[in-house]
């Protein structure tokens, strides 16, 4: 599909998520041949750099941060489309000159005046950026306009709620493309195609097949540098209010009339509708947190939370969630859904397990007298692809039964960064995989009592050494499971 020619205005160009993930995507479209020959890119910042020292930074930060390298031919062509034009969020005359200038690069390349906004700032200043584009007129234009963003949106409902009435006083719902990078994962978007292109799944896909759902998000890094922003999140508002919950809708949704975006997202947001809500007095009983300690990960010994920079050496913040989820609708009464996530656990992985009910009677055992269940098991990464755990007989024995795993994978290499396929998707007006404002106001919902009971210590804070799977908590959660959690490869 050819993209209309527009001006792609991006805020905190010169920041670290625009050097590491935003300029290599965007080059990554030219190298590709999808970007428009009329497509120019404004970057706009407080460094008072001019155009060239800004392509030449760009170019840096691609040598950088582009796996592969970079072709001279291919920056020949992105490099003319790079202007800067420095400013300050919170002054309206840096607003009005960067309107000037973005009028300016629309006259002599014939832009038609559609303009993309990507607030790659912190939050705090996505409202008023908002405001003062629609003050300035930069948001006014003939052609369409879209607002992009990416979490936090907000810390809570009521603070996400006053953030998106000060976006929608400038933007329409349908013009801002909320980020969240796990809906441009290869292997997130394939999951409506596992369940809805094979007719094999979809009969099984309910509480009278599945027995429960399990969705595991590792990682062996630590807080970073990033003290200052993780001290006020934590895990429950960095992964489960996003990205976790946006897996198990798309594992739980039903299937959408149509491949339209709003059909698409209709069906997403009812799953949210349906999940049980836990009042704060409850939250003990189905929801797990901890925090690390020091540890040992891939031979190395690694620091606890509390003696990280930056982290207050009395932190309660959670590095680790571990919850039981129930979906109370028809497809699902019953089945629960066991979501966990940490830090400096021992790999870092994603992965969906769908566990199928027991045969109702055992004819067959393994050596051990049990019988595995059968297992779909969706990759997410590092390792992208899927396999089936099923029993079959151990050749040359009569009846002694193995598991084995019928396996497809593919190299993470060859899909296309998240931010390069979003970036792709709102370049054409495509907004299936960003979140509606229902979706994100709805996992707030179901988040704040969880994150009251946190902040009230309602609920235990466990802590698990680096280089565990969490604490032990959160494996009693699921202990009526034969399998405990999954083990992850
Ligand atoms: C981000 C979180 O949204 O997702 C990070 O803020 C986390 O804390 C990251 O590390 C994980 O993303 P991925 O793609 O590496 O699984």
């Amino acid at each position: 599909r050819q993209l209309p020619p527009h001006v792609f205005v991006l805020f905190g160009a010169t920041g670290d998520l625009a050097h590491r993930k935003l300029f290599p995507a965007l080059y990554q479209l030219e190298k590709k041949g999808l970007m428009p020959e009329g497509l120019s890119i404004v970057g706009t910042a407080r460094r008072d750099y001019t155009t060239e020292a800004f392509r030449d930074e760009v170019h840096k930060a691609l040598l950088s941060f582009v796996k592969e390298g970079v072709e001279d031919d291919v920056w020949a062509r992105f490099a003319p489309r790079i202007f800067y034009v420095p400013g300050n969020v919170d002054n309206e005359d840096d607003f009005r000159k960067l309107h000037q200038f973005v009028l300016d690069v629309e006259s002599k390349k014939d832009h038609e005046g559609n303009r993309l906004f990507y607030l790659s700032m912190a939050p705090r200043f996505f409202g008023e950026t908002a405001l003062y584009l629609k003050k300035v007129g930069l948001a006014d234009t003939k052609g369409w306009r879209r607002l992009i963003i990416e979490k936090p949106f907000g810390h809570d409902y009521k603070s996400a709620a006053e953030l998106n009435d000060q976006l929608s006083s400038a933007f329409a719902e349908e013009e801002i493309y909320r980020i969240d990078h796990y809906l441009g994962k290869e292997m997130v978007q394939n999951i409506e195609v596992i369940r809805f292109a094979n007719s094999m799944f979809e009969p099984l896909w309910d509480n009278r097949s599945i027995a429960s759902v399990q969705i595991t998000s590792s990682e062996t890094v630590g807080v970073e540098d990033r003290a200052s922003y993780y001290e006020t999140s934590g895990a429950l508002r960095d992964m489960v209010q996003n990205h976790m919950l946006q897996m198990v809708m798309m594992t739980a949704m039903e299937p959408p009339s149509r491949l339209h975006t709003e059909a698409i997202r209709d069906e997403k947001v009812k799953v949210l509708r349906s999940l049980r809500a836990y009042k704060e007095e409850e939250v003990g009983q189905y929801v797990v947190r901890g925090q690390y300690t020091a540890g040992e990960i891939g031979g190395k010994a690694v620091p606890g939370y509390l003696e990280e920079p930056g982290v207050a050496p009395d932190s309660k913040t959670e590095t680790f969630v571990a919850a039981k989820l129930f979906i109370d609708n028809f497809r699902w009464a019953g089945v629960p859904f066991y979501i966990r996530t940490g830090k400096r656990m021992p790999v870092k992985s994603t992965e969906i397990v769908i566990q199928f009910r027991n045969m109702p009677k055992h004819l067959y055992f393994n050596q051990d007298g049990n019988l595995g269940p059968n297992l779909l098991v969706i990759r997410i990464n590092p390792v992208e692809g899927m396999y089936m755990q099923m029993n079959v007989k151990r050749p040359g024995t009569d009846n002694v039964v193995v598991p084995i795993a019928m396996e497809f994978s593919q190299s993470a290499d060859k899909s296309p960064e998240a931010y390069e396929r979003l970036l792709h998707d709102a370049m054409h007006g495509d907004s299936t995989f960003f979140t509606r404002w229902d979706e994100v106001s709805l996992a707030w919902k179901f988040v704040d009592p969880i994150a009251h009971a946190f902040a009230n210590n309602t609920v235990p804070l466990h802590t698990y050494k680096a280089g565990e799977w969490g604490p032990k908590a959160a494996h009693d959660l699921v202990k009526e499971q034969p399998g405990l959690w999954w083990p992850l490869y």
